[in-house]
Parts: C-alpha cells; sequence; structure tokens
C-alpha cells in the first residue's frame, strides 16, 4: 500500500500533459480512427476528424428511409422536424469521434449511457410527438426478418409511446443515452461539444484532495484512448507487479485493456478495477501506467 501512495504522490506531481484524444468506436465496416471526410452530404460537424465515411452519410439525405438495416419510415415516413433530431443522433453515434469516450464495455461497437443535454431531449421529444413508432427501444422491440426491422407493436406517437424527452433519450437506443440536466456537462450533439467535452470527461474535484478545485483538466485528466499499447508494453506491465494492490487480477485488467482498439474509458476502467474497492479514481491508475510506461522507455 505505502508503495503505491507514494508513487501515486510523485506520480501526480509531475505535469503531465494530457490530451483527451478522441477515436472511433470499433464497429465493422467503419474507420479505425477519425479523419477527414471532404464530401460528406450529412454529419457535416465531423467533417474535419469523422468516423464514419462521407458515402454513408448518402443514407441520411432526406427523405431517410433506412439508416444500416433499421427502417425510419416503418409506421409513416418521419416528419422533417424529427428527422433532424434523430439525425443529430444518428451523426453522433455513425461519425463524431467523440462517442468513443462513452464505449459500452460489453458492447464496443455501441455507446453507454452518453450525457445528453435534458433540453436537448426535450426538443427532440417536441419534434417528433406527432410522429409514429412501434417501437419504444429500437433496439430490442422490433422484430426482425430478412436484416429488416418489422412492427411486432402498433405504431403509437411518440407522445404516446415515451412520458418526455428524458424518457425519449434514455430509451429510444437503449441504454446508448442518457438525458442529463447538468447543462454543462452534456452534449448538444452540435458544435458546442467539443467544448463541454473536457469538463465532461475530466473528474470533478470530488476526491477531498486538497488541490484547488481550479486545477486545470489536463492534472487529472482521464487518458482514453490515448495509447494503444502493444504486447510488449502488457508483458512489462505484467511482469512489474505495479497493480499487485488492486483486487482484481491483474491479468483481467490486462486483458480488458489489450482489446484491439476497445477506448479506454473512464467506465470500462471502473469495471475492471473497482473504483471503490482501491479508492484511486481510475485516471489515477492510468496514470500510473502511462508513467510505467514512460519510465520504461
Ligand atoms: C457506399 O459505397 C459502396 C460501393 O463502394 C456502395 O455499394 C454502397 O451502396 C454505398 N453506400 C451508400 C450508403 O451509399
Ligand atoms: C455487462 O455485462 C455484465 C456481465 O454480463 C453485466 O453484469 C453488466 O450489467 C453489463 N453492463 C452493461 C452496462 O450492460
Ligand atoms: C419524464 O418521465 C419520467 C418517467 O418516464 C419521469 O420519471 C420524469 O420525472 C419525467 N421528467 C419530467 C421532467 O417530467
Amino acid at each position: 500500500m505505502q508503495v503505491y501512495v507514494a508513487l501515486l504522490g510523485a506520480v501526480l506531481q509531475l505535469d503531465l500533459a494530457l490530451s483527451l484524444k478522441d477515436g472511433c468506436l470499433t464497429r465493422r465496416g467503419q474507420k479505425s480512427f477519425p479523419s477527414p471526410e471532404t464530401t460528406m452530404k450529412e454529419c457535416l460537424l465531423y467533417s474535419s476528424a469523422s468516423c464514419c465515411t462521407a458515402n454513408f452519410t448518402e443514407e441520411l439525405v432526406s427523405p431517410v428511409t433506412k439508416v444500416e438495416n433499421t427502417k425510419w419510415d416503418i409506421c409513416q415516413p418521419l416528419s422533417d422536424r424529427c428527422e433532424t433530431y434523430m439525425k443529430r443522433v444518428e451523426c453522433f453515434y455513425q461519425c463524431s469521434p467523440q462517442a468513443v469516450h462513452w464505449t459500452n464495455p460489453n458492447y464496443t461497437a455501441g455507446v453507454l449511457h452518453v450525457p445528453v443535454c435534458v433540453s436537448f431531449c426535450d426538443s427532440w421529444f417536441d419534434a417528433c410527438k406527432d410522429d409514429l413508432t412501434c417501437a419504444k427501444n429500437w433496439l430490442t422491440d422490433f422484430k426482425w426478418e430478412n436484416d429488416n426491422n418489422q412492427c411486432q407493436h402498433d405504431c403509437l406517437p411518440f407522445s404516446t409511446m415515451y412520458t418526455n424527452g428524458s424518457d425519449l433519450c434514455r430509451s429510444m437506443w437503449g441504454s446508448s443515452f442518457m438525458a442529463s440536466s447538468s447543462e454543462d456537462r452534456c452534449l448538444q450533439m452540435d458544435d458546442q461539444d467539443d467544448k463541454v467535452l473536457s469538463r465532461i470527461l475530466c473528474p470533478s474535484s470530488r476526491s477531498k484532495s486538497t488541490a484547488p478545485s481550479q486545477e486545470p483538466c489536463h492534472q487529472s485528466a482521464l487518458i482514453l484512448d490515448e495509447i494503444f499499447p502493444d504486447q510488449e508494453f502488457w508483458d512489462r506491465l505484467y511482469s512489474s507487479r505495479i497493480f499487485d494492490f488492486v483486487r482484481k487480477p491483474i491479468t483481467e485488467i490486462i486483458n480488458r485493456w489489450k482489446q484491439p482498439r476497445i477506448a479506454l474509458d473512464r467506465r470500462a476502467l471502473a469495471l475492471v478495477l473497482g473504483e471503490g474497492a482501491t479508492g484511486l479514481q481510475s485516471s489515477q491508475l492510468w496514470i500510473l501506467a502511462m508513467r510505467f510506461d514512460a519510465s520504461i522507455h
């Protein structure tokens, strides 16, 4: 224990200029890393660093009938207003280089609990309230035939299917999104998202540390998909016993981190490390790992 406390202290004094690097979800047929796309038809918000191809965005040109295998006009074509919001959400998921920060640890092609602003959810709900849908959860409530979604329930107005905007956000795409009412730490799926991203991802100073609360984010920043270490790194880490104090077996941690291109997401880390169990924040653990990496190069 003492060893790691000392180590951690030393590490935290280093002014590590950590950045919140973006990446892409690991999805079949999608790009591995964001790159500019000059001929996008939709989702232009992400054209300078996009995880989707320009080609994909052709599916999102109005009127949208089908995106990948999911028919959007399954009850009737969506209204323009509703479609606009559906597109913003779809563009975020498919094209945003930020989505990777919320990689679902159980399903790395998907996101988990992306904090969407309640105000966005409410506008989305309002825009779609008179449109029809036969599924509340579009991931699980359709019947799938020949790779196409089919209704297995009646078509209902969104305003009946969903209670309100928050319900829409946290239900339509399973647990991908949540409605966040902390307005400076949530996404609007617009050009302001870049600015709020670091506020969302940098852990607030909820630890009892004496560090001033305006401490620049990079001091305690999460390193997300900063690096995809090679096998050698993991071998050295494994033999170093540096994480011996962690209650979970180191192999479990390493095996999870080793998955190709898995985002080193805070939730993923918490999942493997058990944040509370060690009293360490996952970000601190990761800094430790980085420090270790630096020390052996
Ligand atoms: C993308 O391009 C491929 C050919 O490279 C084509 O078959 C496919 O239909 C295109 N997808 C869209 C959505 O336009
Ligand atoms: C991930 O899978 C585990 C084990 O099946 C489960 O307990 C956990 O709730 C899942 N987490 C999410 C976010 O789905
Ligand atoms: C939205 O609906 C949920 C129930 O689905 C409810 O718990 C919540 O309080 C509602 N939010 C608002 C702002 O009305």
